[in-house]
C-alpha cells in the first residue's frame, strides 16, 4: 500500500477500506507517514468528506492508539456529557453535578481552552488547589464513592487524535465535520461510558456556524456512538452571543456556584437542566425524560447538584469554601467599564470576538503553550434583547495587566450589535438528535 496512492484516492472523492484507513492513522502515529503526507490526506478528507464506515474506522483506530479506561469495576450506568465548544459555556460544571447527585456516574474527561472557546479543566483550575491530574486508579475509586470525578486527557488516551488534532491545527483542516466527529468520539470511547449527552454548539462562538452544518456533527457522532453500542443524543444549541454572563476561568466558577444555588442566568440554568436531565435519562435513573427532568430541577432546587460539587472539589483537592466566598478565588487587580455608544436594542453580541478579547487579556490561549490568567475575563451586564441607553454599560472587564487592554476593549465594543428594532427572539436549545 502506498500513501500516495490513499490520498489521490480521497482527493477523487472515493472510499477507502478500514484497512487502508488503519494504515493511514497508524503509520502516522507512529512517525512512518511523514507530515506533509498527512496533511495532504487531511485537506483532501476536508473537502471530499468521509463515509459513515470511514469516518467509524478512523475512531477505532483512534481509540486503539491507547488505552480504553475500564470503569467496569465501578457501579452504575456511565455517563459522560460533552460540548463541542463555546463562549462562556460552563453547562458542565453545573449538569454534571446534578446528574451525579441523581445517582448516575458521570466520568468527565474535559479539555483545555483554545482559541477563543473555554475550557473545563482551566476553570476547574482557578480554584485554589484544585487536582485534573487524578490518577486513573485516583479516578476510578473517586467515581466509586461521589460518581462524578472531573480530569484531563491523559497522554495514554487516544494518543493518535493528540498527534493528528495538532497537525490539524496548523494545517487549517480542524473545521471538517468527519476530523471533529472522529476526534470527539475517539476520546469519549476511550473512557469506559455507557451513554454520552452531545451539546453541539451552533452560531458566532461555535466551530459550526451554520445549524445545517451543526446537525450533520451532531447525527455523525450520535451514529459512531450508537454504532459502539452506546446511549447517545446531542442537543444543538445556540452559540450566537455567550452563554450566562460570565466569560473567563474565576468568574465562570463564581457563576457556576450561583447557577447551582438557582439564583443564576436564566439561559445557562435552562440549557444546563436539560443536559442533566438527558444525562439522567440515559443513565436509566429515570424512566422518561419529563421524569428526568423534575429530577433535575428537584435536584438544583433542594441542593443536591450544589453540594455534590463542593464534595468533588474537596475530594479532587480545592477548597469548597471558594463557592461561598468568591474572595479566596483568584481576583482581578482592575475592571473597565465598556459603554453603549448609542441607545437602542442589542441585537447581536458576537461570541467569538468576546472570546478572543477575553484570550486576548489572558483567560485563554493562543497555543497550547500559553498560560492562562485564571482571574481575568469579562461580565457582560445586558445580553441580547435588552435594551440599553446610550453610555448604559454593556460590560465588564476583569483585568491584571493593562498589555493589550486597549485592543481587547475595542473588540468587545465592536462585538456588540445595537439597533433601533428589537431582535427576534431566538431559541437556545434548536433541535434533539438522537
Ligand atoms: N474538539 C475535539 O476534541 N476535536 C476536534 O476536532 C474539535 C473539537
Amino acid at each position: 500500500m502506498r500513501t500516495v496512492d490513499l490520498i489521490h484516492r480521497k482527493r477523487d472523492g472515493e472510499e477507502l477500506s478500514a484497512e487502508e484507513i488503519t494504515f493511514l492513522v497508524e503509520g502516522y502515529t507512529r512517525s512512518e507517514i511523514p507530515d506533509y503526507q498527512m496533511s495532504a490526506f487531511l485537506m483532501a478528507t476536508f473537502f471530499a468528506g468521509m463515509s459513515d464506515h470511514e469516518v467509524d474506522t478512523m475512531t477505532h483506530v483512534m481509540v486503539r492508539s491507547g488505552e480504553v479506561v475500564d470503569l467496569s469495576a465501578v457501579p452504575g450506568l456511565k455517563v459522560d456529557k460533552h460540548s463541542t465548544g463555546g463562549v462562556g459555556d460552563k453547562t458542565s460544571l453545573i449538569a454534571a453535578p446534578i446528574a451525579a447527585a441523581a445517582g448516575v456516574v458521570v466520568p468527565m474527561i474535559s479539555g483545555r481552552a483554545l482559541g477563543h472557546t473555554g475550557g473545563t479543566l482551566d476553570k476547574l483550575e482557578a480554584i485554589p488547589g484544585f487536582r485534573t491530574n487524578l490518577t486513573i486508579d485516583e479516578f476510578r475509586s473517586q467515581l466509586a464513592e461521589h460518581k462524578l470525578a472531573l480530569i484531563g486527557q491523559t497522554p495514554q488516551i487516544a494518543p493518535a487524535d493528540g498527534k493528528l488534532y495538532a497537525l490539524r491545527d496548523v494545517t487549517a483542516t480542524v473545521e471538517s465535520i468527519p476530523l471533529i466527529a472522529s476526534s470527539i468520539m475517539s476520546k469519549k470511547l476511550s473512557v469506559g461510558i455507557d451513554a454520552l449527552v452531545l451539546d453541539v454548539k451552533v452560531g458566532s462562538g461555535a466551530f459550526m456556524k451554520r445549524q445545517v452544518d451543526a446537525r450533520r456533527l451532531a447525527q455523525m457522532m450520535v451514529g459512531i456512538g450508537r454504532r459502539a453500542d452506546k446511549r447517545v443524543q446531542a442537543l444543538i444549541t445556540d452559540m450566537d452571543q455567550p452563554l450566562g454572563f460570565a466569560i473567563g476561568n474565576a468568574l465562570e466558577i463564581m457563576e457556576v456556584s450561583q447557577t447551582l444555588q438557582n439564583i443564576g442566568p436564566v439561559d445557562l440554568t435552562t440549557l444546563s437542566l436539560e443536559l442533566a436531565a438527558r444525562m439522567i435519562h440515559l443513565g436509566k435513573a429515570a424512566p422518561s425524560i419529563d421524569e428526568a427532568r423534575e429530577i433535575a430541577q428537584q435536584k438544583l432546587l433542594n441542593g443536591d447538584g450544589y453540594r455534590k460539587f463542593k464534595d468533588v472539589i474537596q475530594a479532587q483537592g480545592g477548597n469548597p469554601q471558594v463557592l461561598d466566598r468568591f474572595e479566596l478565588l483568584p481576583n482581578a487587580s482592575g475592571a473597565r467599564e465598556i459603554l453603549s455608544p448609542r441607545g437602542g436594542y442589542i441585537t447581536a453580541i458576537n461570541a467569538q470576538d468576546i472570546g478572543l478579547a477575553s484570550a486576548i487579556i489572558g483567560a485563554g490561549r493562543d497555543t497550547k503553550e500559553d498560560t492562562i490568567d485564571p482571574a481575568v475575563g469579562v461580565i457582560l451586564e445586558a445580553k441580547v434583547g435588552q435594551k440599553i441607553e446610550a453610555g448604559g454599560v454593556l460590560c465588564r472587564l476583569y483585568y491584571t495587566t493593562e498589555d493589550r487592554l486597549e485592543d481587547a476593549a475595542q473588540m468587545i465594543e465592536d462585538a456588540f450589535r445595537i439597533s433601533g428594532q428589537a431582535p427576534e427572539e431566538r431559541n437556545l436549545i434548536l433541535e434533539v438528535v438522537g
